[in-house]
């Protein structure tokens, strides 16, 4: 397209990943994470353009169309992958930004790499991007794209959105070149956060770092003024609610209850094996509740799928490790021939696969350590049209300020998620109903559709 595109988003990912099949031919598959499932759907129906990753090192795909979207791939070579990708953003920036759940560990050679793709990410949005165009950046990969990106291209609505926690004033001070990655997001017009509390976060770094003067929810910079307030993102809950309606989707719930034993209260959990999501913690928990006979593998079974990520970055396999020990020792210790209490998948499942699980459950375990929103505790919420299934929800999530009437837990305190876990095994019925009734409510009234209006309409 000669004149660009209206809308452009970039992200390190694009919503699709490249692989290629043992046939030699090309497959799309979707990407992981909630940052994906949110925009693709906002993308689709704006005709915009995405810069973004394969997923693939030292792949050359070119432009193309796939699935309605104009995918703009930037190439990332494998040392890219590997200080870019798993060093600067997700061994220094994620840890670091998630409150130091592992220690960050700080590489030059990383930073370098970190700076070099940014770069190369704001030329490729340049090169798609119409005069006067939206640009939306997204996410922790991406910090410095914004300022970049002006530079090249002044003319450019910029927007940024972070979809992780913006850390506390002590701890971002701890990062090296800290004034630059600042620098970096404001370089946007509005940066948006899943909190309030991450903007003010944000502005009062601006103060102390670069001595700027910031006025509600505003601060002048640079000639311009840039704007921090949070827009808690949400899912695509007509899409959630399509798939809990669907005759197979139901069929395939019941198959799951039957499978794992009928009589059986089923708990679940679905996350990216990543240590912020609190895995470790919460099977821990369980274990112990086994161990005292509080509950017992002839009564209850939890589910945890477990999907893949990051896994060449070394914390990722030792968490792996750990977690897969102790699922082990957990059933070697309490189960029988032919009924395990824990059902582990070091998988990824599709959306209706998913909503089967949602379906099949009593108990929703999300207790991450801490996470800037987290969308399993929306979608788990969105698929129970029967209003029932209750749901035990960390304190550190975003989604804890919207779901209050969730089972709310301190995922640090393992006396405090095995109680949660009984409270909401034996919440009657109709108490269960009431939470959920509430829940749905709140989400439905805020999916991702209103989230990106809300958005772009501030950007506007
Ligand atoms: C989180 C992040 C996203 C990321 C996703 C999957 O949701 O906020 O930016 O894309 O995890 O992680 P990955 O490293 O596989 O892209």
């Amino acid at each position: 397209m000669a004149d660009g595109y209206e809308f452009v988003v970039v992200a390190n990912r694009l919503p699709v990943d490249r692989t290629v099949g043992d046939d030699g031919e090309q497959h799309w598959t979707r990407s992981p994470g909630g940052l994906v499932s949110a925009l693709e759907p906002i993308v689709r129906s704006s005709g915009g353009a995405w810069v973004g990753w394969t997923g693939a090192p030292d792949d050359d795909t070119g432009p193309q169309e796939v699935d309605g979207i104009e995918l703009r791939p930037v190439p990332l070579s494998a040392e890219d992958v590997d200080r870019y990708y798993e060093g600067q953003s997700n061994s220094t920036i994620w840890p670091l930004f998630h409150d130091l759940v592992e220690p960050p560990v700080h590489r030059r050679p990383w930073r370098q790499a970190y700076d070099s793709v940014n770069r190369r990410f704001a030329e490729a949005t340049a090169e798609v991007a119409a005069h006067g165009a939206t640009v939306w950046v997204h996410d922790y990969q991406l910090l410095l794209v914004p300022a970049m990106l002006r530079a090249l291209r002044p003319d450019l609505r910029i927007g940024f959105f972070l979809h992780i926690p913006f850390p506390p004033v002590e701890l971002f001070m701890q990062l090296p070149r800290r004034a630059e990655l600042l620098r970096g997001l404001l370089g946007a017009d509005l940066v948006g956060f899943q909190r309030p509390h991450a903007a003010q976060n944000f502005l009062q770094l601006a103060a102390g770092l670069l001595g700027l003067e910031p006025d509600d929810d505003r601060v002048a910079y640079e000639g311009r003024t840039v704007v921090a307030q949070a827009f808690p993102i949400s899912i695509d809950v007509a899409e959630t609610d399509r798939l809990a309606a669907d005759p197979d989707v139901q069929r395939e719930a019941d198959r799951l209850r039957a499978e794992l034993g009928g009589d059986r209260r089923l708990l679940l959990g679905v996350d990216r094996l990543d240590y912020t999501k609190g895995i470790e913690q919460r099977v821990e928990a369980f274990g112990e509740l086994l161990a005292e006979g509080v509950v017992s593998n002839d009564e209850v079974v939890l589910v945890q799928v477990a999907t893949p990520s990051r896994m060449r970055v070394a914390q990722y396999q030792q968490l792996r490790e750990r977690v897969e020990r102790e699922v082990g020792r957990i059933n070697g210790e309490f189960g029988a021939v032919g009924r395990v209490p824990v059902h582990y998948l070091f998988q990824s499942r599709s959306p209706a696969e998913l909503v089967a699980l949602y379906l099949a459950t009593d108990v929703m375990l999300v207790t991450p350590l801490r996470d800037g929103m987290n969308l399993v505790a929306k979608e788990f919420v969105a698929a129970r049209r029967d209003e029932q299934g209750a749901l035990v929800l960390s304190e550190f999530t975003g989604a804890a300020a919207e779901l209050d009437d969730a089972f709310v837990v301190n995922p640090h305190d393992v006396e405090d998620l095995k109680r949660a876990i009984v409270a909401a095994l034996d919440a009657p019925p109709d108490d269960r109903a009431v939470r959920m009734r509430r829940m749905r409510a709140r989400v439905q009234a805020h999916d991702v559709d209103h989230w990106a209006r809300e958005f772009l309409a501030a950007l506007a």
